[in-house]
């Protein structure tokens, strides 16, 4: 039971790849520190690529053992006898596991940026498609100003632009190589650290061997970063939700996306959107377990690092799957553009633009949002929209309207209106979506 208990095998089998490959450079290490000669550093070497074509062929990875690191040293031993046992020399599986690791998550996230780019993608050219599309903006989950169905949709991509920063300045530090720390107080034979660690692409060599063992930092880095995108995936995948509603029946999902219900005809749900939503809490859990197992751990390695592992590997899975299955959605999406422009007409989004127009006539801002705000309260009542009203309905709640009022008070004019740097203005989203583009 307790073997069972402590054995990491059963997941970390996944790094086989980083291992062997972190072996191959450290024998190199070791003979050029003059530990193997030349022909047995040959040896290990051909036995280790032997393993890693073996294993790329689709051998089984034993089941039993302790972990990868005691698994892959087996095999090589298996391979070529007891020289396989030099492997070792000055090396721990403490300082081989963080190396290990941070290989890992090189690879995780580079195909995490991949997988931004591929749905920032899609974002970007559904907005592209939708540059003359007018929708309700929401704010308080109520309709508030008309904008454009582009504008929007670039919301997101900001928010992955962000994203894709956060996540490269984390691989930036995750480029430090802890191989040669040993066990903790560094390796007792004369390892050239620098030139390892070129050797395995870092960008250095970790300057403190108690550190280079304990850290997962950016493992936590990596978890905070994916935890960011999942939030932002749950918010889109949220308005999905509700968009495909027949509440706002702004999008349909094709039948192909979308699932229908056991029990109920008329069911057409959103299950892929709703699940994007959920598992943003497991990648967020990942990172709150990892920050609980490193609190107030002591110097240097402690087996509670082994718990490292479980939720990274499913936290970037998650993530992976997540960014794939809403690029999907977002493609698939069949946007309803005059439900959302009658939407928009509907919710009195104008009314700032009739204010504005008071403004531009010399009423105070405070004044002009009163006058309003009677005449769409009286235009509710007529069940009308605000500027469904005649000049003479108008000029009762102010004098300063005048005929021209009603060039003001269209949709378009109000996004025209919109102009400055950042705003929803035709001309502006066209710019922001050729910056999206380059
Ligand atoms: N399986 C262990 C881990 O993942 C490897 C390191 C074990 N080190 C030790 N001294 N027991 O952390």
């Amino acid at each position: 039971m307790v073997d069972r208990f402590l054995r990491s095998l059963p997941f970390d089998r996944r790094l086989w790849r980083e291992d062997v490959a972190g072996s191959r450079a450290y024998a190199r290490a070791l003979s050029a520190a003059g530990v193997l000669s030349p022909a047995e550093t040959a040896a290990i070497d051909a036995g280790l690529e032997g393993i890693a074509a073996a294993l790329e062929g689709g051998a089984p990875l034993a089941q039993e053992g302790e972990d990868v690191h005691m698994t892959i040293e087996g095999l090589l031993t298996e391979r070529i006898g007891p020289l396989g046992g030099k492997l070792h020399t000055g090396r721990s599986r403490n300082d081989q596991v963080a190396t290990d690791l941070r290989l890992y998550v090189r690879q995780a996230g580079a195909q995490v940026l991949e997988a931004l780019d591929r749905l920032s993608g899609a974002l970007r050219a559904r907005a592209a498609e939708h540059i003359g599309t007018v929708m309700p903006g929401y704010t308080h989950t109520q309709r508030a100003q008309p904008v454009l169905l582009a504008h929007h949709l670039l919301a997101y991509f900001e928010m992955l632009r962000r994203d894709r920063g956060r996540l490269e300045d984390a691989l930036e530090r995750t480029e430090v190589m802890p191989l040669g720390a040993g066990a903790l107080a560094g390796s007792g034979f004369p390892i050239d650290r620098q030139q390892l660690a070129r050797e395995l692409a870092f960008n250095a060599a970790s300057a403190n061997s108690l550190d280079a063992v304990s850290d997962r930092d950016f493992v936590l880095e990596l978890l905070a970063a994916l935890s960011i995108v999942m939030i932002h995936l749950s918010r889109l995948a949220g308005e999905i939700v509700l968009w495909t509603s027949a509440e706002f029946g702004f999008a349909e999902l094709p039948d192909s996306l979308a699932s229908g219900s056991s029990m109920m005809p008329n069911k057409k749900n959103a299950c892929a959107a709703e699940l994007v939503r959920a598992k943003s809490g497991r990648v967020t859990g990942a990172l709150v377990a990892m920050l609980m197992v490193l609190k107030g751990l002591p110097l240097a390695y402690n087996r509670d690092l082994q718990e490292d592992k479980e939720g990274l590997f499913d936290a970037v899975d998650t993530t992976l799957d997540s960014l794939a299955v809403a690029g999907i959605l977002v493609q698939g999406l069949e946007f309803k553009v005059e439900r959302m422009r009658a939407a928009a007409i509907e919710g009195n989004t104008l009314a700032t633009e009739a204010a504005d127009y008071l403004v531009r006539k010399g009423l105070p801002f405070r004044d002009a949002h009163r006058a309003v705000g009677s005449a769409v309260s009286y235009a509710t009542g007529a069940g009308r929209p605000l500027e469904g009203l005649t000049l003479d309905e108008l000029r009762r709640f102010s004098p300063l309207f005048e005929a021209d009022v009603f060039e003001h008070l269209t949709l378009e004019q109000a996004l025209r209106a919109r102009a400055v740097y950042g705003g929803t203005a035709p001309a502006r989203v066209e710019e922001a979506l050729a910056d999206a583009e380059a």
